[in-house]
């Protein structure tokens, strides 16, 4: 099922989200949602999507960078994350543009972490711990960052890069 994807100036956008409970996502009670994001992000041609922007405030987020994928880093191209935190491995920062589904039609260029160690719960519950690096690190950052209640524009140190982008 297509779940509908909130837009900026919704307050969920902007609240810290609720972390999962291990033993919630043991017995399969996300099991539905997670199918739905990954079939939402599909629908609307993300490589990202995370619980605030369907509306629930939940610390969860599904991926694929597959199509955009530099291949660095040890970590997988496409899955599910409950309780994501990262923390930068090394100073370097990359400037890229960036857009968000909750943010339609408008792109930025948006400095990240090259590199970044990502923690939380895989889809069964387990701990995971990847050492991801450029465009799926990327993602990592802004996906953490939603269910923190924050968007890329508030990492935009130059608002005059923002602009609507050609693809609608
Ligand atoms: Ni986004």
């Amino acid at each position: 099922m297509i779940l509908k994807c909130s837009r900026l100036g919704h307050p969920v956008l902007r609240e810290r989200s609720a972390d999962a409970a291990a033993d919630d996502i043991r017995q399969g009670r996300y099991e539905d949602l997670v199918e739905d994001m990954f079939e939402t992000m599909v629908a609307y041609r993300g490589v990202g999507l995370a619980g605030p922007q369907v509306h629930l405030p939940l610390r969860v987020f599904v991926f694929d960078s597959k199509e955009r994928d530099d291949g660095r880093g040890a970590c997988p191209r496409r899955g599910v994350v409950f309780n994501g935190v990262y923390e930068p491995v090394g100073d370097a920062k990359v400037v890229e543009w960036e857009g968000c589904l909750s943010v339609p039609f408008l792109g930025g260029q948006v400095p990240r972490f090259d590199k970044v160690r990502l923690r939380g719960l895989d889809r069964e519950g387990q701990p995971i711990d990847w050492l991801a690096e450029g465009f799926v690190a990327r993602i990592f950052q802004h996906e953490v960052d939603h269910t923190h209640g924050h968007v890329y524009l508030d990492r935009m140190p130059d608002l005059t890069t923002l602009g609507y982008t050609l693809v609608l």
